[in-house]
């Protein structure tokens, strides 16, 4: 199985448009200290050829143009794309946006589940994508299918919340459901497991992922209050229904006891310090964890 990180970055990616502080001013003065990251995505195949892409994110067209992986075969049909289905693990705009780079008439199946497949019906424009073309196929927790000959794959609950454009009142970060899925997928001998949002990791979850391959994890936030302290936005990965990497309560020391090949953090936000050398990327990767970069490819 060959998995590629497409986009290792959080929404905003690296550089944010909009943003100066210290991980993407560099890239404004001319001197970036660590290469640009686009927005989270993965992409994985069975045999090199029919890529399953998971999420869609809005840096997709400039991903395909980095990645020949994901590129038209040239002397094949005019028409034509590796990728052959996509699945998404939650309705975040970082995560759904790119299906309208995926328009033209191109067949795909689109994998997701009724939950988030209802964001996508409340919002008229992903009819851009027409469903004869596109199918939009549910899948269900816990009930393993094949998502293209030689994948198989399963999604599972794991702690999340709403889209952000979909939130009002109280909201509630550690839903679960439907809402916000972790991924494991095999090709009959080796096991993947994604998940690029979470806001907590239980015994279950552990159990479940323990004995994999490899495990591409949340890795918004280095510290909860990242954000507040960066002076950048108001608001704590808890609240934005991402767990931390560091402390006693971070994902470095939840995984911890668990037997995983490779251990991987995606989806950084452009405030975390892992994207620069430094004391905390150095403990990260003493504690057997990588920190994922576009490009970046498994082979399992
Ligand atoms: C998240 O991961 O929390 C979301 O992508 C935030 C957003 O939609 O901007
Ligand atoms: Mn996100």
């Amino acid at each position: 199985m060959r998995a590629l990180v497409v986009g290792a970055a959080a929404g905003g990616g690296l550089p944010q448009w909009n943003c100066a502080a210290p991980n993407s001013a560099g890239f404004w003065l001319g001197a970036p200290p660590h290469p640009a990251a686009t927005q989270s995505s993965l992409a994985v195949s069975a045999d090199g050829e029919r890529w399953l892409l998971i999420n869609a994110s809005p840096d997709l067209r400039s991903q395909i143009i980095a990645l020949p992986q994901l590129q038209p075969r040239v002397g094949t049909a005019l028409r034509n794309s590796p990728i052959a289905a996509v699945l998404l693990t939650n309705g975040d705009l970082d995560h759904i946006a790119g299906l309208l780079t995926l328009r033209e008439g191109q067949p795909f199946t689109l994998y997701a589940t009724d939950a988030i497949l209802g964001v996508l019906a409340a919002n008229p424009v992903f009819d851009a994508l027409a469903a004869t073309v596109v199918p939009r196929t549910p899948i269900h927790l816990d009930t393993t299918f094949e998502a293209l000959p030689g994948l198989s794959v399963t999604v599972y609950p794991v702690p999340g919340k709403v889209p952000l454009f979909m939130e009002s009142g109280e909201v509630a970060t550690d839903l679960v459901g439907e809402q916000t899925v972790g991924v494991a997928i095999s090709d009959g001998r080796a096991t993947l497991h994604y998940i690029p949002g979470c806001a907590a990791v239980d015994a279950g979850l552990r159990a479940r992922v323990d004995g994999a391959d490899a495990l591409l994890f949340d890795g918004t936030l280095y510290v909860d209050d990242e954000m507040v302290r960066a002076g950048v936005g108001t608001k704590t990965g808890r609240r934005m229904g991402h767990m931390s990497v560091s402390g006693p309560e971070g994902s470095v020391a939840a995984w911890a006891p668990a037997r995983i090949g490779r251990r991987v953090f995606v989806h950084l936000n452009n405030t975390n310090p892992l994207w620069r050398d430094g004391p905390e990327r150095a403990e990260t990767e003493a504690a057997g964890w990588q920190i994922g970069h576009d490009g970046m490819e498994l082979t399992l």
